[in-house]
């Protein structure tokens, strides 16, 4: 190491030293390469309404142009041979919102799952909803059947992993695996000693899949609202400012590029 980095903070010197490989070495070294991909990318598509207004259209203008660019996303993480994609479609939260846009993007969700479902099922995609499907107001009951029946029906697939976070909530999750655990308890299935953090992930709607490794946030928000708080414990962080509706196959290469080129430690040095 150079004298001058002595003071330097840790890890300067592999900054100068990647400047010394120059531009080829470095691009062979972060290109898209299987092994530099993460397993598992976890999206909050954010900014539909904003990309709407700015075009001086009402918000749900943006949800339908966000369900494009959540067709290439999907249709991309699938070319990648990406294992598990999990996007936040829907929180426990958004209920907040007006009647008219609430009804607005679940008609979108109804009409993307039958309209894609075979195409995915085509694709070997396994689809998974993660979030209380089942206690959703009255009125949604034909989006309910169909979100059961796009599980029902990619079940066996073993393409990519596609998990649609609706009426999720991360804390919810949490407590709901708490909950489900202190019945096992209380059945005498389990002893409070065997919660591991094993058996406590088993509990959680993402059961089975790999940790996340990269999560993406659109729109230039930096905060979580309620996503995967338990499954992004050492998840790396991107965030762009680009509005959900362009959000396209471009942006996220960029997004998985950075991904690349990350030093993750996990405590480690
Ligand atoms: C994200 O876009 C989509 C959902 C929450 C379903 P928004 O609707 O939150 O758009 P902004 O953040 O208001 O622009
Ligand atoms: C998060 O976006 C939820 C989804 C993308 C589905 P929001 O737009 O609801 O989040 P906040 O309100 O800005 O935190
Ligand atoms: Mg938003």
């Amino acid at each position: 190491m150079p004298a001058f980095l002595a003071y330097a903070p840790q890890g300067a010197d592999k900054g100068i030293a990647m400047a010394f490989f120059g531009k080829d070495e470095l691009g062979k070294q972060t290109e898209l390469r299987k092994e530099n991909l993460p397993r598992h990318v976890a999206i909050i598509m954010d900014g539909n309404g904003r990309w709407a207004q700015r075009r001086g259209m009402p918000r749900t203008f943006g949800h339908k142009a966000g369900v494009e660019a959540l067709r290439e996303i999907i249709r991309h993480s699938s070319d990648l041979g990406i294992e598990a994609l999990t996007i936040y479609a829907f929180s426990t939260e958004n209920w907040k919102r007006s009647v008219e846009e609430v009804g607005a993007l679940m008609g979108l969700l109804l009409e993307y799952f039958t309209k894609e479902l075979e195409e995915l099922h085509r694709e070997h995609v396994r689809i998974r909803i993660l979030g209380d499907i089942d206690a959703m107001p009255k009125g949604l009951e034909r989006q309910q059947a169909a979100l059961h029946a796009a599980m029902a029906r990619t079940r066996e697939n073993t393409g990519l992993q596609l998990n649609i976070a609706l009426n999720y909530g991360g804390r919810q999750e949490i407590v709901w695996a708490a909950r489900k655990l202190a019945k096992r308890v209380a059945a005498g299935e389990l002893s409070p000693e065997e919660i591991s953090m094993d058996v406590f992930a088993g509990e959680l709607y993402t059961s089975g899949l790999p940790e996340v490794d990269l999560i993406i946030r659109t729109s230039g928000e930096m905060r979580l609202s309620n996503f995967l708080l338990y499954q992004c414990a050492y998840a790396e962080f991107y965030k762009t400012d680009i509005l959900w509706p362009d959000f396209d196959q471009k942006a996220y290469d960029e997004a998985l590029l950075s991904y690349a080129k990350r030093n993750r430690r996990f405590g480690g040095v």
